[in-house]
């Protein structure tokens, strides 16, 4: 009886830690598949291949939380006046002759790696999950190869 009391006094504090964490963390705006809440364009429909979109879906509900002000991870900035002057043509910090996004090219972005898992360095983002879906990744992918159009 007291032990198991005190493994649940531990949990208590693990899940207060982990939900404190970050302001929310990557789980933020995301449902239990990782996909991004409100399937809408400002958010109120579903999520396209364009900037905007990407941006109202996915870097300001899934991202901010961590990259966002002079403390950003990597001085990248993914709020919506930051995010495109600071992805699309920029060496990435991680792996700097990787562009984090190189226009017409989504094999070779570094953001691609990173949503996907297979970064050369550090983790896949969000940080901590809930990672995105397949599907959103790849609205992403073809936002892209469309050339990275504003
Ligand atoms: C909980 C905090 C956190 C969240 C949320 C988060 N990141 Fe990160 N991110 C980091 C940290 C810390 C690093 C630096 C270490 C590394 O590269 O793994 C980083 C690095 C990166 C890099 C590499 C930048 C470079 O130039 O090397 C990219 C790209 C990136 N994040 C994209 C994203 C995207 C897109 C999202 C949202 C879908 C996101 N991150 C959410 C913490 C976070």
């Amino acid at each position: 009886m007291r032990i198991s009391k005190r493994i649940w006094g531990a949990l208590g504090t693990v899940a207060v830690v982990v939900v404190a964490g970050c302001g929310g963390g990557g789980g933020e705006g995301l449902d239990g598949n990782g996909r991004p809440l409100g399937e809408g364009d400002d958010p109120s429909g579903p999520m396209t291949a364009s900037f905007r979109s990407i941006q109202s879906h996915v870097f300001t509900p899934a991202c901010t939380a961590c990259h966002a002000g002079a403390a950003a991870p990597r001085g990248l900035r993914l709020d919506a006046g930051n995010s495109y002057v600071m992805l699309v043509g920029v060496n990435s910090g991680g792996v700097p002759a990787l562009k984090r996004v190189a226009p017409g090219d989504a094999a070779n972005s570094y953001l691609i790696h990173k949503l996907e898992g297979h970064q050369a360095v550090g983790a896949r983002m969000p940080l901590g999950g809930p990672f995105l879906d397949a599907q959103t990744v790849n609205l992403i992918r073809q936002w892209i190869n469309n050339g990275a159009q504003p």
